[in-house]
């Protein structure tokens, strides 16, 4: 299955009729189609579809339900269900859908599918560019969106941390970014060494990916993504179950490299630094261990408490090095916490800055853009949960409590230069169908972080 968009409207594509909760007589419907959905019990239930017959077999259109009145979250990608209900061919949508390029969006992302391993079914559905739509603009955030599902649902036998470099020398190299990364012993040398003693067991070297893309003289911005290739939980291991799709641990640093696609394709005027600690997470004669303590990039001594509490230790260490440039903007992405579904759910990731405007900003974000966030505190009589009796700090509590928040609370410990500094806790995985967003690998917080950006640092 493929969508695409096209600029020019064919001759015999086919018309779909959003039509709102009980609003089927006055959608101004050819009679013919208003007595076909009356025979079908169509009345604009939110998501339907409804094909339209023509004579001799043909299609003459769709009808598309898009419910009553409330709409958030992901009501307002409800036309991604379009992309796998219609069949193939040309199709247009009549009239003006309430948010045209929303909705142009969610037929994009509602239409991916992950091919790697096997062929996807052959439909392609050409939708014509509703009017008043960027079609560049909407495209690079459908395709930002692609690239963070696809390194998610790559298994880690071919996303190890020298794959996820890959991915993103590919991106700078189309760009024209410049990349280097630290890898291996060198981490060590290089004052990088939480990120070297959790990936140091992994088969595939541990490495720090460094990008950089605009001018010096623009605003900085770094963005940080965990990239933890395979989380094993380390000797603390994880049971079956909490193992098994932890491939997707290298959601944060997916999520980033998207984010970092749609600055550079609408080419804003920032100087962007993308960092990527990529390690795997595993078990073996060398791995760090309970009761270890390690030393940080930034100074205090870091006892682990529990070796499954890897992504703040190799998080804590790239955002000091980025804290150390005092970049105006920091942000980092994570699929940090389980305890943040237990608070939020899979599709609600929660976020932490002390900037209560930035704060502000982002849930609006997030709201106009369907990528919805939802703001945590950083409470800080919580930090104290975090205090070791051997080291400066401890990587996890002992009750278990909060855990989003200590873990968030941990991460803040390693930043104060920067302007601002937000954490994201996502999940990165859709674990169940939703309109726009087939099962597996899950772009979150980039498009609303992106409408942010995009306003705060217009295209010149
Ligand atoms: N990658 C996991 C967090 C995770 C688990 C995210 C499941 C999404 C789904 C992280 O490295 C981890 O294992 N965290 C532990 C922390 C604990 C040991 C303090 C957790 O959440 O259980
Ligand atoms: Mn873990
Ligand atoms: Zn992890």
């Amino acid at each position: 299955m493929a969508v695409e968009i096209v600029t020019v409207k064919s001759a015999n594509s086919r018309p779909i009729w959003f039509i709102g909760k009980n609003a089927l007589d006055q959608a101004g419907l050819p009679q013919d189609a208003t007595l076909w959905a009356k025979a079908n019990d169509f009345n604009g239930e939110a998501g339907r579809v409804l094909i339209l017959p023509a004579k001799e077999g043909a299609i003459a259109g769709a009808l598309f339900g898009t419910g009553g009145e409330e709409k958030s979250g992901q009501s307002q990608l409800l036309a991604g269900k379009l992309a796998r209900a219609l069949p193939e061919g040309d199709w247009h949508i009549e009239g003006k859908p309430e948010d045209a390029a929303l909705t142009t969006l969610a037929f994009l992302m509602g239409g991916y599918s992950f091919t790697r391993y096997r062929k996807a079914d052959g439909k392609t559905i050409r939708l014509a560019l509703p009017e008043g739509v960027d079609a560049k603009e909407t495209q690079a955030v459908a395709d930002a969106v692609t690239l963070a599902r696809d390194l998610i649902n790559t298994p880690a036998s071919d996303m190890g941390p020298d794959a996820l470099e890959q991915a993103a020398r590919d991106l700078a190299g189309k760009y024209k970014a410049e990349i280097s990364t630290i890898e291996g012993d060198a981490l060590l040398a290089q004052n990088l060494p939480m990120i070297h003693a959790v990936g140091r067991a992994g088969s595939i070297a541990p490495r720090l990916i460094d990008m950089r893309w605009g001018n010096d003289n623009d605003p900085k911005i770094t963005l940080v993504g965990k990239g933890v290739c395979f989380d094993t939980g380390g000797l603390d291991i994880k049971p079956a179950s909490g193992m098994l799709i932890m491939k997707k641990d290298m959601g944060g640093a997916a999520n980033v490299l998207g984010l970092a696609l749609m600055i550079m394709a609408a080419q804003l005027p920032v100087r962007l630094r993308v960092l990527i600690p990529a390690v795997e997470n595993s078990i073996s004669g060398n791995a760090f261990r309970p009761g270890d303590i390690l030393q940080s990039r930034k100074g205090p001594t870091v006892e682990i408490g529990n070796t499954d509490a890897e992504g703040r230790l190799v998080l804590a260490d790239a955002l000091a090095l980025a804290d150390e440039e005092e970049p105006e903007l920091l942000v980092d992405m994570a699929t940090l916490t389980g305890a943040a579904r237990v608070a939020l759910g899979p599709d609600l990731p929660p976020f932490y800055t002390h900037d209560d405007d930035l704060a502000q900003a982002i849930a609006q974000k997030a709201d106009e853009t369907a990528d919805p966030l939802w703001r945590m505190p950083l409470w800080q009589p919580y930090a104290q949960k975090l205090s070791s009796r051997v080291a400066d700090i401890n990587n996890v509590t002992t009750d278990g409590f909060a855990g989003s928040v200590t873990a968030a609370l941990f991460l803040s410990r390693f930043v104060e230069k920067a302007g601002a500094h937000v954490h994201f806790d996502i999940f990165g995985w859709t674990p169940v169908e939703k309109p726009a967003s087939p099962v597996g690998g899950e772009a979150q917080a980039i498009r609303a972080l992106n409408q942010l950006l995009k306003e705060r640092f217009p295209a010149r």
